[in-house]
């Protein structure tokens, strides 16, 4: 499949268009950025580890039953997706606090949450991506009732997947953002699970394998994202 035209250039990603109308090819760039991109660097060869990452992971849900815009791994780089519009929402899916709830409810770092929980956020970089609810959502048309309900109900079937996947792995599964597309009238996951997106902490140890020790310059991250990516393709 060729590459044609760049239509998106993100920050970690760029989006092609391809000879096939309905599939894009998704390149992984090695660009990290954090705190709404007020930090940014490079992460060597993280563009590399976060293609077999997500192309696994997309793998794995697919067999678990769960729709995805992934159709295949096409190089170290690049996946070939399907085209989707995207709903202007992330979703954020928690099973312990850290990050930002921890600061929203005063929370220490691991504290238990008796069960998931879920959040929506606007995407819209300017705003540094605000938190909204499902009036905010319903009010200013990002989605529509039936979509949230569906949405929600895949955020926490994904989580369910995935916390398992990554236990068989020795990893915890902390927290994740996802964002979903729009595809002949349904709704399928989109955009990349990697350790640039979730939390996951070693079994045991604790130790963080995941974009929490670029942001606070913990040291060893290549060997962090290295080590995500030898235990999911065992
Ligand atoms: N299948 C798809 N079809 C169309 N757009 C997609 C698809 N999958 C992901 N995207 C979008 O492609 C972009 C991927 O680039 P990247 O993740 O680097 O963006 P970003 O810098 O995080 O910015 P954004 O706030 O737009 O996500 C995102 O905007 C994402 O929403
Ligand atoms: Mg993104």
């Amino acid at each position: 499949m060729q590459k044609l035209d760049k239509i998106y250039e993100g920050k970690a990603k760029i989006l092609y268009t391809t000879e096939d109308p309905a599939s894009l090819i998704q390149y992984f760039k090695d660009d990290a950025t954090a705190f709404n991109a007020q930090k940014r660097g490079t992460i060597a060869e993280k563009g590399i580890m976060n293609n077999g990452i997500a192309s696994k992971i997309f793998e794995h849900l697919k067999a678990k039953g769960i729709e995805t815009h992934f159709v295949q791994w096409l190089n170290d780089r690049e996946m070939l997706v399907k085209r989707v519009e995207i709903v202007p929402l992330e979703v954020i899916v928690r099973n312990r606090a850290a990050g930002s709830l921890c600061r929203l409810l005063g929370l220490a770092e691991g504290a238990n949450l008796s069960c998931p929980t879920l959040e929506f956020c606007y995407k819209n970089d300017a705003l540094g991506d605000p938190q909204v609810n499902e009036y905010h959502i319903r009010a200013l048309n990002f989605a529509t009732d039936d979509e949230v309900k569906k949405i929600t109900a895949l955020a926490f079937k994904i989580n369910e997947v995935l916390k398992k996947f990554f236990l068989d792995l020795k990893i915890e599964l902390i927290d994740f953002k996802i964002e979903f597309g729009r595809i002949n009238n349904h709704i399928i996951l989109a955009d990349e699970i990697s350790p640039d997106t979730c939390r996951l902490w070693e079994v045991g140890t604790g130790n963080k394998l995941d974009k929490d020790r670029f942001r606070r310059d913990l040291g060893n991250i290549e060997e962090a994202y290295q080590e995500v990516l030898r235990r999911v393709t065992q």
